[in-house]
């Protein structure tokens, strides 16, 4: 009994005192420009879809309507360009620093604009933690959450008038 608790105990300890080292030895990137920690991007996307699949199946309540795509173009340009892209523009300086690089969303590209609409309103709502994705919760009301989410989605076949509002 006694040898298995000591066991135990020096199975969890290795592990711990291993990473301890590795952290205060510098192994741990702190810098935006550092490569992922093994594993990093896998767990990170578990964890990500464990707390947001539950939701991500709900419809848009707004319909995908000129009029809500124009005020979604209008959110996207004040809160969401500076990281995401501008149509016809170059990747700012704030994105090319950050790490993760968050994805350049306009021009869109596919594997966002086919993400299910509710799965981006999940996004945009909490954000995404240690990221720098920002969570709007607080700032937006839930009408402009959806209407740029109903954007990104429709991202690919925007008419000339919401192009033009997204430049
Ligand atoms: C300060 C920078 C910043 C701002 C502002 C920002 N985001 Fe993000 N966003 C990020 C980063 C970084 C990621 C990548 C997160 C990751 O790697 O998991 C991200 C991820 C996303 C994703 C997931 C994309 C994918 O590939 O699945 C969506 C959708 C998104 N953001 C939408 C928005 C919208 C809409 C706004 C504005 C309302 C916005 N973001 C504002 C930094 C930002």
């Amino acid at each position: 009994m006694k040898k298995f608790l000591f066991g135990l105990l020096l199975g969890f300890s290795v592990p711990l005192a291993g990473t301890y080292f590795f952290v205060i030895l510098g192994g741990m990137p702190v810098a935006t420009k550092g490569s992922p920690l093994p594993l990093e991007r896998f767990l990170a996307k578990k964890a990500l879809h464990k707390a947001m699949d539950p939701e991500a199946g709900h419809p848009s309540p707004l319909p995908a309507s000129e009029a809500n795509l124009l005020a979604g173009a209008k959110v996207y340009q004040a809160q969401c360009a500076v990281c995401h892209g501008r149509l016809g523009q170059p990747e700012s300086a704030i994105a090319k620093g950050m790490f993760p690089h968050p994805p350049q969303l306009l021009p869109p590209k596919k594997g966002v604009t086919d993400d299910p609409v509710g799965a981006t309103f999940w996004k945009v709502r909490n954000g995404i933690r240690l990221t720098g994705m920002p969570g709007f919760e607080n700032s937006l009301s839930d009408d402009e959450m959806w209407q740029v989410s109903i954007l990104l989605r429709q991202a690919d076949k925007l008419s000339a008038q919401i192009q033009q509002a997204l430049q």
